[in-house]
């Protein structure tokens, strides 16, 4: 459906800022969320990185959805939203000892160890506290994604993850710690994926390695989290406004061999809040130049990074004007020449204070804003509130 926007109500906001519409945001948790819960023992735990907006985490609390952090902060986020411990998940690298031990006091469900010194340093901070922390190892699959190079995590030589070498060594280290329970396998490929082949490749690397702990170690875990990385259409907000949650849900029961009991988690960021958000920001001059036309816009690669940093294309749609169209490189103010949201957009003629949204924006947008340029951060606003 052709999205709807308020523009009256942008004229009093200042420009840039993240617009996001309630409806399609409570709509997408809702459909994600009965489309998991048609499977047994399926568990979502919304990314927390894809966008921290206290408001969308308010959101994603009252929907019912657990938290998969990446940092103490994002655990205190999660949290500070009234998301209950017992479904947050903490995931990354380089955790400190004052995350780890944030996490222990706070009682997360799970930590996602990635590598022998972190499980020692759970088995340490935990042995002095006296507790006992359920940890999964991340596995790197070995599957690669089809998607940028940038945000695939899953091949081999990775800085995410434990490998299959290394395996054995992380078991036994793991047997030798008094403090940290293993519960269970964590993977993640990647992220924005749309091939469901990559999943499906997934499934059978979880498959096999799940039949080789049980008949080799005689291990066989109570949860797989399988992460996230289902994509959204940059290129068709509207026609594909909630990403096929079914379709998605459903080749994981197909292809995902589950042992009796067994509880199978995802961690979904950009498919669950992407297409609610837009960024508006409002035309400041229209340069000509000698074979182009420049829209330049407030917003700045610091508002939105993903089209300077990995080349992403998002939607830009002039609010203001219906005129017939023209062709723009749409620029930011921001001094590198990488401050381009999108070049030769065909746009209804644009004039300095038209406003335009650029659309999917809603995922690793906010989130991903920095002060560059002593720019100030944009600001968030729910439809609902507006
Ligand atoms: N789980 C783990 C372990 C992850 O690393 C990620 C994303 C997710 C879950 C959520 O993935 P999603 O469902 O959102 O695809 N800034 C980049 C994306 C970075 C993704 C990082 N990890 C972008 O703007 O495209």
């Amino acid at each position: 459906m052709r999205a709807n926007f308020p523009v009256k109500a942008f004229e009093g906001i200042d420009t840039p800022f993240y617009y996001y519409d309630a409806d399609l945001l409570r709509e997408t948790l809702a459909t994600a969320l009965r489309e998991a819960s048609k499977h047994k023992g399926y568990h979502v735990h919304y990314a927390v990185k894809a966008n921290f907006n206290p408001q969308i985490l308010s959101m994603v609390c009252k929907q019912g959805l657990g938290a998969d952090c990446v940092s103490g902060g994002e655990v205190q986020a999660a949290l500070a939203a009234g998301i209950s411990p017992d479904k947050i998940v903490f995931a990354g690298v380089g955790k400190t000892d004052k995350e780890i031990s944030l996490a222990i006091d706070a009682g997360i469900f799970c930590l996602n160890a990635e590598s022998i010194p972190e499980i020692q340093a759970i088995e340490r901070l935990s042995a002095a506290k006296s507790a006992v922390t359920q940890i999964a190892i991340r596995i790197n699959p070995n599957v690669g994604a089809h998607t940028h190079a940038n945000i695939t995590t899953g091949l081999a030589e990775n800085k995410f993850g434990i490998n299959y070498e290394q395996l054995d060594d992380v078991l036994s280290v793991i047997d030798s710690c008094k403090h940290v329970k293993l519960i269970g396998l964590h993977f993640h490929i990647g992220s924005q994926i749309l091939v469901m082949d990559d999943f499906i490749a997934l499934c059978n690397r979880v498959n096999e390695l799940q039949i080789h702990l049980r008949d080799n170690k005689g291990i066989i875990l109570p949860h797989v989290n399988v992460g996230g990385g289902l994509g959204i259409r940059y290129d068709a907000p509207d026609e594909y406004d909630v990403p096929d949650f079914r379709l998605y849900f459903d080749t994981y029961a197909k292809h995902l061999h589950l042992f009796e009991g067994q509880q199978l988690h995802f961690e979904l960021g950009r498919s669950l809040v992407g297409q609610c958000g837009s960024l508006i920001t409002r035309v400041t001059y229209v340069k000509e130049g000698t074979c182009k036309k420049f829209a330049i816009v407030d917003a700045g690669m610091n508002d939105l990074v993903r089209p300077a940093m990995y080349g992403a294309y998002h939607k830009i749609e002039n609010l203001t004007s219906s005129a017939p169209c023209d062709s723009y490189d749409v620029v930011g103010p921001v001094c590198e020449s990488s401050d381009v949201f999108c070049k030769d957009v065909e746009l209804p003629q644009v004039s300095r204070g038209d406003i335009l949204a650029i659309r999917s924006a809603g995922a690793y947008g906010e989130a991903m804003a920095f002060g560059y340029n002593c720019r100030t951060l944009p600001k968030g606003y729910m439809s609902d509130t507006i």
